[in-house]
């Protein structure tokens, strides 16, 4: 296991999400406690979202003030505002519509259509100066203090894919076209804006994932595999569930 990677292991999918929720309420409290208000990153997919919607059912959830927390995401798939492909959408229904949060915190990347058509390149522009303008001046992003990723097939995070180039841009944020996974118009962080989180959580369920899993704790070169090179700047988490966790053992 290449260094700073913690892999914790739960017995299914839902304990993961559980697990997850519980762990993220409980970050976001220290945070509070320390009176500061909290950066948080979301991610799209399966693992992401549920974990989102078992931080709503947990009893800990109301104890959150989430109108003092900036929601941003590290990827996004540039369709129209309500796409039911959009990760924000997948966040909204599975939290933010059910908390109370202060809009102007709220960070969906930009949509198409809108204030910039077809143009991801300008969304992607756009975005970086949002997070430019949150951030801490001569930085280009806030510190986040969580960025969930879910961990793709192939060892993907967010819309960084093996073998691209997008990862290593100077840029924050990058368009994508053509993506691997569908849908092929997309924008996201690079991989220094995912190392300018304090913890990084990595989250795969499911046998398909197991592999992935591997590549990400095989300490394989960045442009190999994604998932192995995102880092939290104090700790970086690997959340799987058995099935996903088949081919590695705890370490
Ligand atoms: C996206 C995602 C992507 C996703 C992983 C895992 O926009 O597609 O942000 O990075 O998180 O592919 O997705 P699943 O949990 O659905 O497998």
């Amino acid at each position: 296991m290449a260094s700073g990677q913690e892999l914790i292991i739960h017995p299914g999918h839902e304990e993961l999400a559980a697990a997850i929720g519980a762990r993220l309420i409980t970050k976001l409290l220290d945070v509070q406690g320390a009176g500061r208000g909290a950066h948080l990153c979301l991610t799209g997919g399966r693992g992401g979202t549920s974990a989102l919607a078992a931080t709503l059912a947990s009893p800990a959830c109301d104890a959150v003030d989430w109108s003092r927390i900036d929601f941003w995401w590290s990827d996004e798939r540039f369709l129209p505002a309500g796409d039911p492909e959009r990760n924000e959408t997948g966040a909204r229904a599975a939290l933010l519509d059910h908390i109370v949060v202060d809009p102007a915190r709220v960070h969906p990347m930009p949509r198409s259509g809108e204030r910039f058509g077809q143009d991801v390149d300008a969304a992607a522009l756009a975005y970086a100066r949002e997070l430019a303008l949150a951030a801490t001046p001569g930085e280009l992003t806030p510190t986040f203090d969580v960025c969930l990723l879910g961990i793709g097939e192939d060892a993907h995070v967010a819309s960084l894919f093996p073998g691209r180039t997008e990862a290593d841009a100077p840029e924050s944020v990058v368009s994508v076209r053509n993506s691997p996974k569908p849908p092929p118009t997309r924008t996201t962080f690079t991989m220094a804006s995912i190392r300018r989180s304090d913890e990084v959580w990595l989250i795969a369920s499911g046998g398909g994932k197991a592999e992935a899993l591997r590549l990400a704790l095989a300490g394989l070169p960045e442009s190999d595999a994604p998932a192995g090179a995102a880092r939290g700047i104090r700790r970086t988490l690997l959340l799987a569930d058995r099935d996903a966790a088949r081919l590695v053992a705890a370490g």
